[in-house]
């Protein structure tokens, strides 16, 4: 199956997922995945519709967001400080803030440019040793430091659930983490678990191999 094809089997099953759990399909953001993809295929998403569109590297999702100045470039990978400037400007979310310092590299950078740098929070809601995002205990200090600095918007919560293990509990965790700080957005769920997640609140889902396929392997 093509991409186009995948999009719409992709955007059926959020509506049925929507429906099944009580809520509007148009309260579920879909962020295409495609880190590692090459910007013919990102051209035949959006040309099918798509908008959003996530990546995992600083400087690939940079090129890319040059490439396609008209999507809406989502960055969801691991963060160092020192590359939080090329993402800065071209990302209209960064889903991965976990730590004050990187937060105020990202608000630094932000204001320099002139603009208000939207962010998500991402939780270690696995507690997983070799894994990113901030532990839940954390998380509240952080939200409020956060919320100090004038260049960021901090609107929700996102998380990467252990592999191998069952997502709902996670995900159900990360959704009260969130109710709890008064935020909107979720960002959970990816192609293995993205109905479970939106059966458990998700605002954004991301969604790559679903949609373009396995990745290109990376050298
Ligand atoms: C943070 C994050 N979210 C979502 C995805 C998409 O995963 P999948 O291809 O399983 O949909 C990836 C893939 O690398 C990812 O790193």
């Amino acid at each position: 199956m093509g991409i186009a094809e995948n999009l719409a089997r992709v955007q059926e099953r959020i509506g049925a997922a929507c429906s099944r759990a009580g809520r509007e399909a148009d309260t579920v953001e879909l962020v295409a995945v495609s880190k590692g993809q090459p910007i013919e295929a990102v051209l035949l998403a959006f040309a099918a519709g798509q908008t959003a569109f996530g990546e995992n590297y600083a400087q690939e999702l940079h090129e890319k967001a040059d490439a396609l100045t008209e999507a809406d470039w989502h960055f969801i990978g691991a963060l160092q400080t020192n590359k939080a400037k090329i993402v800065v400007g071209h990302a209209a979310l960064v889903h991965t803030c976990d730590r004050l310092a990187l937060a105020q590299e990202l608000s630094k950078r932000a204001s320099g440019k002139n603009l208000t740098q939207r962010i998500l929070l991402e939780v270690n809601v696995g507690r997983e040793p070799q894994k990113g995002g901030a532990l839940p205990e954390d998380l509240e200090g952080l939200c409020a430091a956060v919320r100090e600095l004038e260049a960021l918007r901090c609107e929700g919560l996102m998380c990467i659930p252990p592999a191998g293990e069952d997502p709902r509990p996670h995900f159900r965790s990360l959704r009260e983490l969130r109710d709890r700080l008064g935020l909107r957005e979720l960002s959970m769920g990816m192609s293995a678990d993205f109905e479970v997640a939106i059966e458990e609140g998700a605002t954004i889902v991301r969604v790559g191999t679903a949609i373009f396929g396995e990745r290109p392997r990376r050298n």
